[in-house]
């Protein structure tokens, strides 16, 4: 997946300066992504390869955030409590309703989450010098980069391909519209 629109320089300089405040917010992605898994479980029982996966996943992302959690806690910090994410917030109004197609939107925002979390890891590890944080976002990134297409296959798996590959290209706009909106600062999205 290709997205439209690259992080800002900007983005990249906030997360730097207040690493404490990305990793936080960090942590609460990882935890909510295992959640958004799990949901997808408990909505769609009878999809075995959905089921599967989002189980898979779900182990995933809570060893993600476990990983994430502990190295907070080794920097003396606490979890906050959730704030709302505007980015997720807002792609997540594009998913539309209707039975047929509220699947595919809901895989599809989850692919571009995946897709823009993993360009992000990407962009941060870039950045650091090197040592443990650094290669500890290169593998999470590379792990991103693995969700966004198990995301995207999950949706060809249910839904014809030129419906999907459609409906992606309008969520890219949209997606590229909201990153674009977005305040500067330095948190995951
Ligand atoms: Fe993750
Ligand atoms: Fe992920």
């Amino acid at each position: 997946m290709r997205l439209r629109v690259a992080t800002s320089r900007a983005w990249l300089e906030a997360v730097l300066s207040d690493f404490d405040t990305f990793m936080l917010d960090h942590a609460l992605c990882e935890r909510k992504a295992s959640a958004t898994a799990m949901s997808l479980v408990s909505h769609y029982p009878d999809r075995a390869e959905l089921t599967r996966e989002m189980v898979d996943l779900a182990v995933e992302e809570l060893e993600h955030f476990r990983m994430v959690y502990r190295r907070i806690a080794d920097r003396g910090l606490v979890l906050p409590a959730d704030h709302k994410d505007d980015y997720v917030r807002r792609l997540r109004a594009l998913v539309r309703r209707e039975t047929d197609v509220f699947l595919l939107d809901r895989l599809l925002v989850s692919a571009l989450i995946e897709a823009r979390s993993c360009e992000r890891f990407v962009v941060v590890s870039e950045a650091l010098p090197a040592g443990d944080t650094k290669d500890f976002y290169v593998d999470l990134a590379r792990a991103e980069a693995r969700h966004h297409v198990l995301f995207t296959r999950l949706a060809r798996t249910y839904h014809a391909p030129a419906i999907v590959e459609q409906r992606l290209d309008e969520m890219l706009d949209a997606e590229a519209r909201i990153v674009e909106s977005l305040p500067v600062h330095p948190f995951v999205h």
